[in-house]
């Protein structure tokens, strides 16, 4: 993170515009506007990835952002532009996402700054390890002078490119819930023991995975996945005793997300309970559909139009930042075409004639917001 942190200072510093670290490890750099009491307008994404990831999930919208500063060219809007490196979004480290987001919101909790990672090392602590003072994280709470919030980002799904579109309005992003379950049933030789006398913990969750599938599939708009998994003891004649997996289920209503919940729930007591095995689980994130700001939204159609392109809109199947800022300031996104549909892999890519576009809409956008009594004066908020 250190050495990307460095990468954004250094494109910035041409702009005569200093980068400063937050509390949580937001990276925040701000462009006054024509008068220094001004309020701001953010624009970011996040900075961190998932494993074995693509270049441009996050990184793109805070490229973007630097983009549209160098496009100014030094001219000065009635707002001020802040741009933000979110830290954390992923959950990747500490199975919580938004980590970074959160304390812009004020919702950095005691509970999520004692989450441990893999080795056992707090939010916390790992906030301390990285220089950074966690006595400070209040500092990271965006003010009242925040007039709303603009991320870029790829669709990370096949819709735009299905749609033989650049450029997409996104209007809501759906709820997400991540569980933790955790399958215990009785390691033994995989050799004397017979197949009618086994406890074994990963045909058990082999099992429950599969009606998670079956059921997914008959039900469409609804997403969920089994994206991490591991068996102990983990060796080829051991019959495995435990397994621990992550459960990601989405869908753009947040009953219906719930009750395929509680059914997956359901389902895994039911399997572990017909082969002796014990359950245990526990809930990572329980994140509700998000609206974003339909003034917002529909001044990034414009804005899209006047850059020559059709705007498509559509909703968001990943989570993203925005979902958690909307919750303090209006909030929209505009996605970019993900040939092939492809996210969360080395073959992730962008068109570039399509961030061209994504550049151009973004000078339109702050152009239009900073001519917009209904933004300026904040009669647009949610
Ligand atoms: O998992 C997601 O929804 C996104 O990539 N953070
Ligand atoms: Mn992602
Ligand atoms: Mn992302």
């Amino acid at each position: 993170m250190r050495p990307c942190h460095a990468a954004i200072a250094d494109w910035l510093k041409p702009l005569n515009i200093p980068t400063t670290i937050d509390a949580v490890g937001n990276l925040r750099a701000f462009y006054p506007g024509n008068d220094p009491a001004a309020p701001r307008l953010l624009i970011g994404s996040h900075l961190d990835t998932v494993p074995n990831a693509g270049v441009y999930d996050g990184m793109l919208g805070v490229v973007l952002a630097v983009a549209l500063l160098e496009e100014l060219g030094g001219k000065r809007l009635p707002f001020g532009i802040e741009i933000i490196g979110f830290s954390e979004e992923e959950g990747v480290r500490f199975g919580v996402p938004f980590i970074g987001s959160r304390a812009l919101v004020g919702k950095l909790d005691e509970e999520l700054l004692a989450r441990r990672d893999a080795k056992g090392i707090t939010v916390r602590e790992a906030i301390r390890q990285f220089g950074l003072d966690d006595r400070r994280i209040e500092e990271a709470v965006i003010g009242e002078d925040a007039l709303g919030y603009i991320e870029f980002h790829i669709e990370q799904g096949p819709v735009l490119e299905k749609a033989e579109r650049q450029l997409g309005v996104v209007e809501a992003i759906v709820g997400q819930t991540r569980l933790a379950l955790r399958f215990l049933g009785r390691a033994n030789h995989a050799g004397t023991t017979p197949m009618d006398a086994r406890n074994d913990a990963l045909a058990c969750a082999a099992e429950w995975m599969t009606g998670v599938e079956t059921r997914a599939k008959e039900n469409p708009g609804l997403a969920a996945t089994v994206g991490s998994i591991e068996a102990k003891p983990g060796a080829t004649n051991v019959i495995p005793g435990e397994v621990r997996l992550t459960l990601d289920v989405r869908h753009k209503h947040d009953e219906t997300r719930s009750r395929f919940v509680h059914e997956f729930i359901g389902l895994a007591k039911e399997i572990s309970g017909k082969r002796g095995i014990s359950l245990q689980w526990n809930a990572l994130l329980e994140q509700n559909a998000v609206a974003l700001n339909p003034f917002l939204t529909d001044q990034i159609d414009k804005a899209i139009r006047n850059s020559g392109c059709e705007p498509y809109r559509m909703n968001s199947g990943a989570g993203h930042d925005a979902m958690i800022l909307a919750e303090r300031i209006p909030s929209a996104m505009i996605f970019l075409r993900s040939p092939g549909g492809i996210s969360h892999d080395p073959s992730e890519t962008v068109l570039q004639n399509d961030v061209a576009r994504a550049i151009d809409c973004g000078v339109h956008l702050l152009t239009q917001l900073a001519s917009s009594q209904e933004f300026l004066g904040r009669t647009c908020r949610a």
